[in-house]
Protein backbone atom coordinates (compact mmCIF):
# COMPACT_ATOMS: atom_id res chain seq x y z
CA UNK A 1 0.00 0.00 0.00
CA UNK A 2 1.68 3.12 -1.44
CA UNK A 3 0.56 7.18 -1.34
CA UNK A 4 2.38 9.02 -3.36
CA UNK A 5 5.73 11.45 -2.54
CA UNK A 6 3.30 14.85 -2.49
CA UNK A 7 0.94 13.32 -0.01
CA UNK A 8 3.45 11.74 2.13
CA UNK A 9 5.69 14.89 2.11
CA UNK A 10 1.84 17.34 2.89
CA UNK A 11 1.52 14.54 5.82
CA UNK A 12 5.63 15.16 7.15
CA UNK A 13 5.58 18.76 6.65
CA UNK A 14 2.37 19.47 8.70
CA UNK A 15 3.63 17.30 11.07
CA UNK A 16 6.10 18.88 12.92
CA UNK A 17 8.46 16.40 14.81
CA UNK A 18 9.08 18.14 18.14
CA UNK A 19 5.15 18.65 18.51
CA UNK A 20 4.59 15.01 17.63
CA UNK A 21 7.46 13.58 19.73
CA UNK A 22 6.80 15.51 22.76
CA UNK A 23 3.51 13.07 22.97
CA UNK A 24 6.04 10.54 23.99
CA UNK A 25 8.82 12.38 25.25
CA UNK A 26 9.39 14.93 27.41
CA UNK A 27 11.76 17.43 25.64
CA UNK A 28 13.83 20.48 27.02
CA UNK A 29 15.21 23.03 24.16
CA UNK A 30 19.01 23.41 24.71
CA UNK A 31 20.73 24.82 21.63
CA UNK A 32 19.32 24.18 18.74
CA UNK A 33 18.13 21.11 19.44
CA UNK A 34 14.97 19.76 22.11
CA UNK A 35 16.32 17.01 24.28
CA UNK A 36 14.83 14.16 26.27
CA UNK A 37 15.60 10.76 27.52
CA UNK A 38 15.99 8.22 24.62
CA UNK A 39 12.93 6.07 24.42
CA UNK A 40 14.42 3.21 22.85
CA UNK A 41 17.52 2.55 25.12
CA UNK A 42 17.68 2.80 28.68
CA UNK A 43 19.24 6.15 29.68
CA UNK A 44 18.98 8.79 32.94
CA UNK A 45 20.90 11.27 31.33
CA UNK A 46 18.63 12.68 27.94
CA UNK A 47 21.38 11.54 24.51
CA UNK A 48 18.44 11.79 22.78
CA UNK A 49 17.96 15.04 19.88
CA UNK A 50 14.89 16.18 18.12
CA UNK A 51 16.06 18.71 15.37
CA UNK A 52 13.35 21.11 14.31
CA UNK A 53 15.04 22.44 11.53
CA UNK A 54 16.28 19.05 10.12
CA UNK A 55 12.68 17.84 11.04
CA UNK A 56 15.16 14.75 12.54
CA UNK A 57 15.67 12.92 16.04
CA UNK A 58 18.93 11.24 16.87
CA UNK A 59 20.22 9.95 20.04
CA UNK A 60 23.95 10.24 20.63
CA UNK A 61 23.78 6.88 23.22
CA UNK A 62 22.53 4.30 20.71
CA UNK A 63 22.88 5.67 17.37
CA UNK A 64 18.65 5.78 16.50
CA UNK A 65 17.78 8.41 14.44
CA UNK A 66 15.01 9.22 11.71
CA UNK A 67 12.37 10.96 10.53
CA UNK A 68 8.67 11.60 12.08
CA UNK A 69 7.92 8.49 10.29
CA UNK A 70 9.93 6.41 11.43
CA UNK A 71 9.78 7.27 15.05
CA UNK A 72 6.27 6.20 15.08
CA UNK A 73 7.09 3.12 13.05
CA UNK A 74 9.90 2.12 15.83
CA UNK A 75 7.90 3.47 19.20
CA UNK A 76 4.39 2.36 17.96
CA UNK A 77 5.44 -0.86 15.85
CA UNK A 78 3.66 0.90 12.96
CA UNK A 79 4.57 0.32 9.54
CA UNK A 80 5.07 3.11 6.92
CA UNK A 81 1.75 3.01 5.36
CA UNK A 82 0.20 2.92 9.45
CA UNK A 83 2.24 5.87 10.50
CA UNK A 84 1.35 7.67 7.64
CA UNK A 85 -2.71 7.13 8.35
CA UNK A 86 -1.85 7.97 11.89
CA UNK A 87 -0.13 11.48 11.17
CA UNK A 88 -2.36 11.99 8.33
CA UNK A 89 -5.31 12.00 11.05
CA UNK A 90 -3.30 14.19 13.52
CA UNK A 91 -2.63 16.60 10.80
CA UNK A 92 -6.07 16.85 9.50
CA UNK A 93 -5.07 15.46 5.73
CA UNK A 94 -7.17 13.81 3.86
CA UNK A 95 -5.75 10.76 2.45
CA UNK A 96 -6.73 10.03 -0.92
CA UNK A 97 -8.87 6.57 -1.58
CA UNK A 98 -5.58 4.52 -3.19
CA UNK A 99 -2.31 7.20 -4.38
CA UNK A 100 0.75 5.33 -6.57
CA UNK A 101 2.87 6.99 -8.88
CA UNK A 102 2.68 4.77 -11.54
CA UNK A 103 6.75 4.03 -10.82
CA UNK A 104 5.53 2.80 -7.61
CA UNK A 105 2.77 1.03 -8.37
CA UNK A 106 4.90 -0.94 -10.63
CA UNK A 107 7.81 -1.90 -8.72
CA UNK A 108 5.15 -2.29 -5.81
CA UNK A 109 3.49 -5.15 -7.91
CA UNK A 110 6.26 -6.83 -9.29
CA UNK A 111 7.78 -6.87 -5.69
CA UNK A 112 4.65 -8.67 -4.43
CA UNK A 113 4.39 -10.84 -7.43
CA UNK A 114 7.82 -12.78 -6.68
CA UNK A 115 6.79 -12.97 -2.99
CA UNK A 116 3.27 -14.42 -4.02
CA UNK A 117 5.16 -16.88 -6.20
CA UNK A 118 7.54 -17.89 -3.27
CA UNK A 119 4.52 -17.71 -0.99
CA UNK A 120 3.19 -20.24 -3.49
CA UNK A 121 5.80 -22.20 -3.82
CA UNK A 122 6.19 -22.87 -0.17
CA UNK A 123 2.50 -24.14 0.23
CA UNK A 124 3.25 -26.28 -2.84
CA UNK A 125 6.53 -27.99 -1.18
CA UNK A 126 4.76 -27.78 2.61
CA UNK A 127 2.14 -30.05 1.06
CA UNK A 128 4.26 -32.21 -1.08
CA UNK A 129 5.57 -33.24 2.24
CA UNK A 130 2.49 -34.23 3.82
CA UNK A 131 0.28 -34.93 1.07
CA UNK A 132 1.95 -36.80 -1.30
CA UNK A 133 3.06 -40.54 -1.13
CA UNK A 134 6.56 -38.91 -2.71
CA UNK A 135 6.68 -36.77 0.52
CA UNK A 136 7.11 -40.04 2.72
CA UNK A 137 10.63 -39.63 2.07
CA UNK A 138 11.18 -36.20 2.79
CA UNK A 139 8.88 -36.71 6.19
CA UNK A 140 11.13 -39.68 6.90
CA UNK A 141 14.23 -37.96 6.36
CA UNK A 142 12.89 -34.94 8.97
CA UNK A 143 12.26 -37.30 11.49
CA UNK A 144 15.24 -39.05 11.67
CA UNK A 145 16.96 -35.78 12.62
CA UNK A 146 14.65 -35.81 15.71
CA UNK A 147 12.21 -32.92 14.48
CA UNK A 148 8.85 -33.03 16.07
CA UNK A 149 5.63 -31.89 13.70
CA UNK A 150 5.54 -29.01 15.60
CA UNK A 151 8.97 -27.67 14.54
CA UNK A 152 8.49 -28.70 10.94
CA UNK A 153 5.19 -26.43 11.11
CA UNK A 154 7.01 -23.46 12.53
CA UNK A 155 9.57 -23.36 10.10
CA UNK A 156 6.94 -24.36 7.53
CA UNK A 157 9.12 -27.17 6.34
CA UNK A 158 8.21 -29.30 2.71
CA UNK A 159 9.21 -31.71 0.30
CA UNK A 160 10.34 -30.11 -3.52
CA UNK A 161 8.66 -33.29 -4.93
CA UNK A 162 10.20 -35.82 -7.80
CA UNK A 163 11.12 -33.71 -10.46
CA UNK A 164 11.55 -29.81 -11.20
CA UNK A 165 8.53 -29.41 -13.18
CA UNK A 166 5.58 -30.05 -11.13
CA UNK A 167 6.23 -26.70 -8.99
CA UNK A 168 6.28 -24.97 -12.57
CA UNK A 169 2.93 -26.49 -13.56
CA UNK A 170 1.16 -25.73 -10.28
CA UNK A 171 2.44 -22.05 -10.09
CA UNK A 172 1.21 -21.68 -14.12
CA UNK A 173 -2.11 -22.75 -12.71
CA UNK A 174 -1.74 -20.21 -9.96
CA UNK A 175 -1.52 -17.61 -13.10
CA UNK A 176 1.81 -16.88 -12.45
CA UNK A 177 4.38 -16.54 -16.10
CA UNK A 178 6.83 -17.79 -16.72
CA UNK A 179 9.88 -14.47 -16.19
CA UNK A 180 7.67 -14.65 -12.35
CA UNK A 181 8.41 -18.21 -11.56
CA UNK A 182 12.04 -17.46 -13.11
CA UNK A 183 12.47 -14.17 -11.68
CA UNK A 184 11.16 -15.42 -8.10
CA UNK A 185 14.34 -17.74 -8.11
CA UNK A 186 12.40 -20.91 -7.60
CA UNK A 187 13.08 -21.96 -11.38
CA UNK A 188 15.40 -21.63 -14.14
CA UNK A 189 15.00 -21.81 -18.50
CA UNK A 190 17.04 -23.89 -20.18
CA UNK A 191 17.08 -24.44 -24.42
CA UNK A 192 16.36 -28.20 -23.96
CA UNK A 193 14.09 -28.58 -20.93
CA UNK A 194 12.24 -24.99 -20.70
CA UNK A 195 11.23 -23.68 -17.65
CA UNK A 196 11.91 -26.73 -14.64
CA UNK A 197 12.39 -25.65 -10.87
CA UNK A 198 16.12 -26.76 -9.88
CA UNK A 199 14.54 -28.02 -6.46
CA UNK A 200 13.86 -31.41 -6.52
CA UNK A 201 14.39 -34.26 -4.49
CA UNK A 202 15.58 -32.16 -1.11
CA UNK A 203 13.49 -31.30 1.74
CA UNK A 204 12.53 -27.65 1.71
CA UNK A 205 13.81 -25.06 3.94
CA UNK A 206 12.00 -21.84 3.59
CA UNK A 207 13.47 -18.38 4.64
CA UNK A 208 11.58 -15.94 5.73
CA UNK A 209 12.41 -12.01 6.06
CA UNK A 210 11.36 -10.02 9.71
CA UNK A 211 7.74 -9.81 8.61
CA UNK A 212 7.35 -13.54 7.94
CA UNK A 213 7.80 -13.17 4.14
CA UNK A 214 9.24 -16.45 2.16
CA UNK A 215 11.63 -14.41 0.61
CA UNK A 216 13.54 -17.84 -1.02
CA UNK A 217 14.41 -21.20 0.12
CA UNK A 218 17.05 -23.51 0.73
CA UNK A 219 16.81 -27.10 -0.04
CA UNK A 220 18.95 -29.99 1.56
CA UNK A 221 19.90 -33.40 -0.30
CA UNK A 222 18.14 -36.64 2.03
CA UNK A 223 21.55 -38.03 2.54
CA UNK A 224 24.80 -37.71 0.82
CA UNK A 225 24.88 -35.49 -2.57
CA UNK A 226 26.32 -32.22 -3.84
CA UNK A 227 25.74 -30.08 -2.87
CA UNK A 228 24.37 -30.50 0.41
CA UNK A 229 22.11 -27.57 -0.12
CA UNK A 230 20.76 -25.86 -2.72
CA UNK A 231 19.94 -22.04 -2.00
CA UNK A 232 17.33 -19.49 -3.99
CA UNK A 233 19.79 -17.32 -6.01
CA UNK A 234 19.89 -13.54 -4.88
CA UNK A 235 16.32 -11.41 -6.09
CA UNK A 236 14.65 -8.65 -6.41
CA UNK A 237 13.43 -10.02 -2.96
CA UNK A 238 16.17 -12.14 -1.77
CA UNK A 239 19.32 -10.11 -0.35
CA UNK A 240 21.39 -12.63 1.54
CA UNK A 241 23.60 -9.81 3.08
CA UNK A 242 20.78 -8.33 4.61
CA UNK A 243 18.99 -11.30 5.72
CA UNK A 244 19.29 -13.87 8.76
CA UNK A 245 17.57 -16.94 8.83
CA UNK A 246 15.28 -17.57 11.78
CA UNK A 247 15.72 -13.70 12.86
CA UNK A 248 11.51 -13.82 11.86
CA UNK A 249 11.09 -15.20 15.37
CA UNK A 250 14.44 -14.47 16.89
CA UNK A 251 13.45 -11.01 16.90
CA UNK A 252 10.88 -11.66 19.69
CA UNK A 253 12.72 -13.76 21.81
CA UNK A 254 13.60 -10.96 24.56
CA UNK A 255 16.39 -13.37 25.53
CA UNK A 256 19.02 -10.16 25.70
CA UNK A 257 21.49 -11.74 22.97
CA UNK A 258 21.33 -13.33 19.73
CA UNK A 259 23.06 -16.59 18.86
CA UNK A 260 24.44 -16.63 15.88
CA UNK A 261 25.12 -20.13 14.29
CA UNK A 262 25.78 -21.42 10.58
CA UNK A 263 22.96 -23.63 9.56
CA UNK A 264 19.62 -24.25 8.73
CA UNK A 265 19.52 -27.12 10.76
CA UNK A 266 21.37 -25.62 13.27
CA UNK A 267 18.75 -22.81 14.20
CA UNK A 268 15.77 -25.31 13.99
CA UNK A 269 17.33 -27.84 16.62
CA UNK A 270 18.28 -24.86 19.03
CA UNK A 271 14.50 -23.16 18.48
CA UNK A 272 13.17 -26.77 19.19
CA UNK A 273 15.44 -26.84 22.19
CA UNK A 274 14.45 -23.99 23.82
CA UNK A 275 16.67 -21.00 22.55
CA UNK A 276 13.98 -19.01 20.04
CA UNK A 277 17.29 -16.52 19.98
CA UNK A 278 19.24 -18.46 17.29
CA UNK A 279 19.51 -17.11 13.72
CA UNK A 280 22.00 -18.14 10.74
CA UNK A 281 23.41 -16.19 7.69
CA UNK A 282 21.87 -17.72 5.07
CA UNK A 283 24.79 -19.85 2.85
CA UNK A 284 27.50 -17.29 2.77
CA UNK A 285 29.63 -15.57 5.04
CA UNK A 286 28.33 -12.87 7.92
CA UNK A 287 28.01 -9.39 6.75
CA UNK A 288 28.38 -6.09 8.35
CA UNK A 289 24.49 -5.74 7.20
CA UNK A 290 23.38 -8.60 9.04
CA UNK A 291 25.86 -7.68 12.40
CA UNK A 292 23.74 -3.98 11.92
CA UNK A 293 20.32 -5.80 11.46
CA UNK A 294 20.97 -8.07 14.80
CA UNK A 295 21.69 -4.91 16.13
CA UNK A 296 17.97 -3.49 16.06
CA UNK A 297 17.02 -6.22 18.51
CA UNK A 298 19.98 -7.05 20.83
CA UNK A 299 22.98 -5.85 22.32
CA UNK A 300 24.74 -9.22 22.58
CA UNK A 301 26.02 -11.84 20.37
CA UNK A 302 26.90 -15.80 21.20
CA UNK A 303 28.89 -17.24 18.50
CA UNK A 304 27.86 -20.64 18.14
CA UNK A 305 29.96 -21.59 14.64
CA UNK A 306 31.06 -25.18 14.11
CA UNK A 307 33.95 -26.47 15.75
CA UNK A 308 36.16 -27.25 12.86
CA UNK A 309 39.14 -25.08 11.42
CA UNK A 310 36.04 -23.45 8.95
CA UNK A 311 34.15 -22.72 12.07
CA UNK A 312 37.03 -21.22 13.60
CA UNK A 313 37.92 -18.88 10.73
CA UNK A 314 34.35 -18.19 10.31
CA UNK A 315 34.33 -17.23 14.06
CA UNK A 316 37.38 -14.69 13.63
CA UNK A 317 35.51 -13.38 11.18
CA UNK A 318 32.41 -12.53 12.52
CA UNK A 319 33.92 -11.35 15.77
CA UNK A 320 35.61 -8.87 13.95
CA UNK A 321 31.97 -7.59 12.42
CA UNK A 322 30.41 -7.50 15.32
CA UNK A 323 32.99 -5.31 16.89
CA UNK A 324 33.02 -3.15 13.99
CA UNK A 325 29.19 -2.35 14.49
CA UNK A 326 29.49 -2.13 18.50
CA UNK A 327 27.99 -5.24 19.73
CA UNK A 328 29.65 -7.74 21.87
CA UNK A 329 30.58 -10.90 20.92
CA UNK A 330 30.95 -14.43 23.01
CA UNK A 331 32.10 -18.15 21.69
CA UNK A 332 30.33 -21.05 22.59
CA UNK A 333 32.25 -23.96 23.10
CA UNK A 334 30.47 -26.45 21.97
CA UNK A 335 32.97 -29.30 21.52
CA UNK A 336 33.30 -32.54 21.97
CA UNK A 337 30.53 -31.79 19.20
CA UNK A 338 30.64 -30.34 15.49
CA UNK A 339 27.36 -28.18 15.76
CA UNK A 340 24.78 -26.47 17.90
CA UNK A 341 22.39 -29.16 16.16
CA UNK A 342 24.64 -32.30 16.90
CA UNK A 343 25.26 -30.72 20.78
CA UNK A 344 21.93 -30.49 21.38
CA UNK A 345 20.59 -34.01 20.14
CA UNK A 346 23.64 -35.38 22.66
CA UNK A 347 23.01 -33.07 25.57
CA UNK A 348 20.19 -31.07 25.06
CA UNK A 349 19.00 -27.62 27.00
CA UNK A 350 20.50 -27.69 30.30
CA UNK A 351 23.96 -28.40 28.97
CA UNK A 352 23.94 -25.89 26.42
CA UNK A 353 22.87 -23.12 28.41
CA UNK A 354 25.91 -23.87 30.89
CA UNK A 355 27.91 -23.71 27.63
CA UNK A 356 26.35 -19.99 27.08
CA UNK A 357 27.06 -19.25 30.68
CA UNK A 358 30.84 -19.95 29.74
CA UNK A 359 31.08 -18.48 26.95
CA UNK A 360 34.28 -16.85 26.08
CA UNK A 361 34.55 -13.17 25.98
CA UNK A 362 35.84 -12.74 22.02
CA UNK A 363 38.78 -11.09 22.63
CA UNK A 364 40.12 -13.94 24.64
CA UNK A 365 39.08 -16.32 22.10
CA UNK A 366 41.20 -14.57 19.33
CA UNK A 367 43.98 -13.97 21.36
CA UNK A 368 43.81 -17.85 22.11
CA UNK A 369 43.52 -18.84 18.48
CA UNK A 370 46.41 -16.44 17.51
CA UNK A 371 48.39 -18.30 20.23
CA UNK A 372 47.96 -21.39 18.66
CA UNK A 373 50.11 -20.33 15.68
CA UNK A 374 53.40 -19.68 17.46
CA UNK A 375 55.45 -21.75 19.41
CA UNK A 376 55.92 -19.58 23.03
CA UNK A 377 59.13 -21.74 23.63
CA UNK A 378 60.91 -20.29 21.31
CA UNK A 379 61.54 -16.74 22.20
CA UNK A 380 61.27 -15.19 19.16
CA UNK A 381 58.07 -16.71 18.18
CA UNK A 382 57.27 -15.23 21.50
CA UNK A 383 58.15 -11.77 20.67
CA UNK A 384 55.85 -12.01 17.54
CA UNK A 385 52.86 -13.08 19.55
CA UNK A 386 53.28 -10.07 21.90
CA UNK A 387 53.62 -7.69 19.22
CA UNK A 388 50.60 -9.11 17.73
CA UNK A 389 48.16 -9.03 21.44
CA UNK A 390 49.85 -5.38 21.14
CA UNK A 391 48.06 -4.84 17.51
CA UNK A 392 44.62 -6.43 18.59
CA UNK A 393 44.57 -4.45 21.23
CA UNK A 394 45.08 -1.44 19.19
CA UNK A 395 41.67 -1.90 18.22
CA UNK A 396 40.13 -0.68 21.02
CA UNK A 397 39.13 2.97 20.52
CA UNK A 398 37.99 3.09 24.32
CA UNK A 399 41.17 3.49 26.74
CA UNK A 400 39.46 2.00 29.68
CA UNK A 401 38.56 -0.99 27.65
CA UNK A 402 41.83 -1.12 26.21
CA UNK A 403 43.04 -0.89 29.35
CA UNK A 404 41.32 -3.48 31.17
CA UNK A 405 42.18 -5.87 28.10
CA UNK A 406 45.79 -5.22 28.06
CA UNK A 407 46.24 -5.91 32.27
CA UNK A 408 43.96 -9.23 31.74
CA UNK A 409 46.02 -9.92 28.84
CA UNK A 410 49.23 -9.27 30.82
CA UNK A 411 48.10 -11.53 33.55
CA UNK A 412 46.80 -14.26 31.31
CA UNK A 413 50.02 -14.38 29.35
CA UNK A 414 52.44 -13.78 32.01
CA UNK A 415 53.53 -10.43 29.76
CA UNK A 416 54.53 -7.24 32.20
CA UNK A 417 51.76 -4.87 31.91
CA UNK A 418 54.27 -2.16 31.38
CA UNK A 419 56.16 -3.85 28.71
CA UNK A 420 53.16 -4.90 26.67
CA UNK A 421 51.60 -1.25 27.13
CA UNK A 422 55.21 -0.04 25.70
CA UNK A 423 54.60 -2.43 22.56
CA UNK A 424 50.85 -1.37 22.17
CA UNK A 425 52.26 2.37 22.07
CA UNK A 426 55.16 1.30 19.14
CA UNK A 427 52.35 -0.24 17.28
CA UNK A 428 49.70 2.85 17.72
CA UNK A 429 52.43 5.13 16.57
CA UNK A 430 53.27 3.14 12.90
CA UNK A 431 50.66 5.70 11.61
CA UNK A 432 48.09 2.87 10.13
CA UNK A 433 45.66 5.43 9.00
CA UNK A 434 46.05 6.59 5.29
CA UNK A 435 46.96 9.51 4.13
CA UNK A 436 43.15 9.98 2.97
CA UNK A 437 41.71 9.75 6.60
CA UNK A 438 43.62 11.28 8.37
CA UNK A 439 42.10 11.53 12.05
CA UNK A 440 42.21 15.39 12.18
CA UNK A 441 39.74 15.89 9.43
CA UNK A 442 37.61 13.77 11.18
CA UNK A 443 37.59 11.07 8.10
CA UNK A 444 38.97 8.65 10.09
CA UNK A 445 36.62 5.43 10.81
CA UNK A 446 35.28 5.58 14.69
CA UNK A 447 33.63 2.33 14.50
CA UNK A 448 35.42 1.06 12.28
CA UNK A 449 33.71 1.09 8.96
CA UNK A 450 35.34 1.32 6.23
CA UNK A 451 36.87 4.86 5.98
CA UNK A 452 35.85 5.74 2.45
CA UNK A 453 31.97 5.06 3.43
CA UNK A 454 32.56 7.28 6.30
CA UNK A 455 33.91 10.16 4.52
CA UNK A 456 31.04 9.72 2.04
CA UNK A 457 28.42 9.69 5.01
CA UNK A 458 30.63 12.81 6.63
CA UNK A 459 30.20 14.66 3.47
CA UNK A 460 26.72 14.20 2.81
CA UNK A 461 25.98 15.23 6.64
CA UNK A 462 28.45 18.29 5.88
CA UNK A 463 26.48 19.73 3.09
CA UNK A 464 23.36 19.46 4.35
CA UNK A 465 24.16 20.88 7.30
CA UNK A 466 25.16 23.90 5.86
CA UNK A 467 23.54 23.66 2.20
CA UNK A 468 23.24 27.34 1.30
CA UNK A 469 27.10 28.10 1.77
CA UNK A 470 28.92 24.74 0.88
CA UNK A 471 26.50 23.39 -1.63
CA UNK A 472 28.06 26.09 -3.90
CA UNK A 473 31.35 25.68 -3.46
CA UNK A 474 31.67 21.76 -3.92
CA UNK A 475 29.15 21.33 -6.64
CA UNK A 476 31.73 21.50 -9.55
CA UNK A 477 33.93 19.20 -7.57
CA UNK A 478 31.63 16.65 -6.46
CA UNK A 479 28.63 14.50 -8.23
CA UNK A 480 26.40 11.61 -6.75
CA UNK A 481 28.30 9.41 -8.71
CA UNK A 482 31.18 9.96 -6.72
CA UNK A 483 29.49 8.16 -3.87
CA UNK A 484 30.13 4.40 -3.88
CA UNK A 485 28.06 3.36 -1.44
CA UNK A 486 24.79 2.61 -3.01
CA UNK A 487 22.63 3.95 0.26
CA UNK A 488 24.69 6.96 -0.06
CA UNK A 489 24.39 7.65 -3.23
CA UNK A 490 21.23 7.49 -3.67
CA UNK A 491 20.67 10.01 -0.31
CA UNK A 492 23.27 12.62 -2.45
CA UNK A 493 21.61 12.25 -5.85
CA UNK A 494 17.94 12.76 -4.02
CA UNK A 495 19.58 15.53 -1.93
CA UNK A 496 21.41 17.12 -4.79
CA UNK A 497 18.24 17.43 -6.57
CA UNK A 498 16.22 18.63 -4.06
CA UNK A 499 18.71 21.12 -2.87
CA UNK A 500 18.98 22.73 -6.75
CA UNK A 501 14.65 22.79 -6.92
CA UNK A 502 15.36 25.04 -3.73
CA UNK A 503 13.50 22.91 -1.55
CA UNK A 504 15.73 20.61 0.76
CA UNK A 505 14.69 18.66 3.55
CA UNK A 506 16.13 15.70 5.11
CA UNK A 507 13.04 14.29 6.52
CA UNK A 508 11.86 14.57 2.90
CA UNK A 509 14.63 12.08 1.61
CA UNK A 510 14.22 10.08 4.27
CA UNK A 511 10.55 9.32 3.38
CA UNK A 512 11.52 8.38 -0.20
CA UNK A 513 12.86 5.13 1.21
CA UNK A 514 10.21 2.49 1.25
CA UNK A 515 11.24 0.12 3.90
CA UNK A 516 12.11 1.02 7.41
CA UNK A 517 15.35 -0.30 8.01
CA UNK A 518 16.56 1.68 4.28
CA UNK A 519 15.10 4.63 5.63
CA UNK A 520 16.94 4.34 8.67
CA UNK A 521 20.03 3.99 7.60
CA UNK A 522 19.57 7.16 5.20
CA UNK A 523 19.07 8.96 8.82
CA UNK A 524 22.14 7.89 10.10
CA UNK A 525 23.67 9.21 7.08
CA UNK A 526 22.81 12.56 8.11
CA UNK A 527 23.95 12.49 11.40
CA UNK A 528 27.38 11.39 10.94
CA UNK A 529 29.33 13.80 13.91
CA UNK A 530 31.27 16.51 11.80
CA UNK A 531 34.54 16.73 13.10
CA UNK A 532 35.30 19.02 16.05
CA UNK A 533 36.79 22.49 14.42
CA UNK A 534 37.27 25.96 15.84
CA UNK A 535 38.71 27.93 13.27
CA UNK A 536 37.84 28.95 9.78
CA UNK A 537 41.23 27.45 8.01
CA UNK A 538 40.25 23.90 10.31
CA UNK A 539 37.05 23.54 8.91
CA UNK A 540 38.31 24.85 5.54
CA UNK A 541 40.96 21.98 6.01
CA UNK A 542 38.65 19.83 6.91
CA UNK A 543 36.09 20.57 4.43
CA UNK A 544 39.13 19.19 1.66
CA UNK A 545 40.28 15.71 3.43
CA UNK A 546 36.74 15.10 3.39
CA UNK A 547 36.00 15.92 -0.40
CA UNK A 548 39.39 14.36 -1.12
CA UNK A 549 38.65 11.08 0.60
CA UNK A 550 35.46 10.83 -1.08
CA UNK A 551 37.03 11.64 -4.72
CA UNK A 552 39.66 9.58 -4.19
CA UNK A 553 37.67 6.37 -3.37
CA UNK A 554 35.86 7.75 -6.48
CA UNK A 555 38.83 7.41 -8.24
CA UNK A 556 40.11 4.11 -7.17
CA UNK A 557 36.31 2.64 -7.96
CA UNK A 558 36.86 3.92 -11.70
CA UNK A 559 40.12 3.08 -12.07
CA UNK A 560 39.27 -0.67 -10.99
CA UNK A 561 36.19 -0.41 -13.15
CA UNK A 562 38.66 -0.17 -16.65
CA UNK A 563 39.21 -2.95 -18.71
CA UNK A 564 42.59 -3.79 -19.66
CA UNK A 565 41.49 -3.81 -23.33
CA UNK A 566 40.17 -0.55 -23.67
CA UNK A 567 42.54 1.46 -25.29
CA UNK A 568 41.06 4.73 -23.76
CA UNK A 569 41.17 3.68 -20.30
CA UNK A 570 44.98 4.59 -19.70
CA UNK A 571 44.27 8.11 -20.93
CA UNK A 572 41.00 8.21 -18.41
CA UNK A 573 43.11 6.83 -15.46
CA UNK A 574 45.33 9.50 -16.08
CA UNK A 575 42.86 12.19 -16.30
CA UNK A 576 41.19 11.08 -13.53
CA UNK A 577 44.47 11.11 -11.67
CA UNK A 578 45.53 14.68 -12.70
CA UNK A 579 41.92 15.99 -11.02
CA UNK A 580 42.48 14.24 -8.02
CA UNK A 581 45.94 15.82 -7.86
CA UNK A 582 44.58 18.87 -8.79
CA UNK A 583 41.97 18.80 -6.13
CA UNK A 584 44.77 17.98 -3.71
CA UNK A 585 45.68 21.26 -4.06
CA UNK A 586 42.28 22.77 -4.09
CA UNK A 587 40.69 25.46 -1.78
CA UNK A 588 37.25 25.68 -0.91
CA UNK A 589 37.10 28.70 1.16
CA UNK A 590 34.46 29.50 3.54
CA UNK A 591 34.21 32.68 4.38
P1 LIG B 1 27.10 -27.35 7.05
O1 LIG B 1 27.78 -28.16 6.01
O2 LIG B 1 27.77 -27.14 8.37
O3 LIG B 1 25.71 -28.02 7.22
O4 LIG B 1 26.73 -25.96 6.40
P2 LIG B 1 24.80 -28.20 8.50
O5 LIG B 1 24.15 -26.93 8.87
O6 LIG B 1 25.52 -28.93 9.57
O7 LIG B 1 23.68 -29.09 7.85
P3 LIG B 1 23.30 -30.56 8.17
O8 LIG B 1 23.21 -30.64 9.67
O9 LIG B 1 24.34 -31.43 7.59
O10 LIG B 1 21.98 -30.69 7.47
C1 LIG B 1 26.24 -24.86 7.14
C2 LIG B 1 25.37 -24.00 6.28
O11 LIG B 1 26.05 -23.58 5.12
C3 LIG B 1 25.18 -23.50 4.02
C4 LIG B 1 23.80 -23.84 4.56
O12 LIG B 1 23.15 -22.63 4.94
C5 LIG B 1 24.12 -24.69 5.76
O13 LIG B 1 23.07 -24.70 6.69
N1 LIG B 1 25.53 -24.48 2.96
C6 LIG B 1 26.23 -25.60 3.24
C7 LIG B 1 25.10 -24.23 1.69
O14 LIG B 1 24.44 -23.21 1.43
N2 LIG B 1 25.38 -25.13 0.70
C8 LIG B 1 26.06 -26.28 0.94
O15 LIG B 1 26.27 -27.07 0.02
C9 LIG B 1 26.52 -26.51 2.25
MN1 LIG C 1 24.74 -30.12 11.05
Amino acid sequence: MFYSDEIVEEIRAKSDIVAVISGYVSLKKKGSNHWGCCPFHNEKTPSFAVSESKQMYHCFGCGESGSVFTFLMKYENYSFPEAIRVLADRAGVKLPEIEYSEEQKQRANRRQRLLDVNKDAATFFYYQLRKNPHGEVGLAYLRKRELTEETMKKFGLGYAGKNGSELVQYLRQKGYRDEEIRDAGVATFSERGGLSSQFWNRVMFPIQDVNHRVIGFGGRVMGDGEPKYLNSPETDIFDKRRNLYGLNYARTARAGNVILCEGYMDVIAMHQAGFGQAVASLGTAFTPEQAHLIHRYAEQVLLAYDSDGAGVKAALRAIGILRNEGLTAKVINMRPYKDPDEFMKALGHEAFQERIDQAENSFFYEIRMLEANYNLKDPEEKTKFHREIAAKLCTFEEEVERENYLQAIAEKYYIGVDNLRKLVVNYAGKGLVTPAAKPKSGVQSKSGQDGATRAQKLLITWIADYYETIYPKIKPYVTAEDFTDELCAQVAERMFAAIEKGKFQPAEIISTFEDEVTQKEAAEIFYEVLPAVETIQEKEQALHDVIYAVKKNSYEHFKQKQSDRDISAITKVLEGKKALLALEKLHISLE
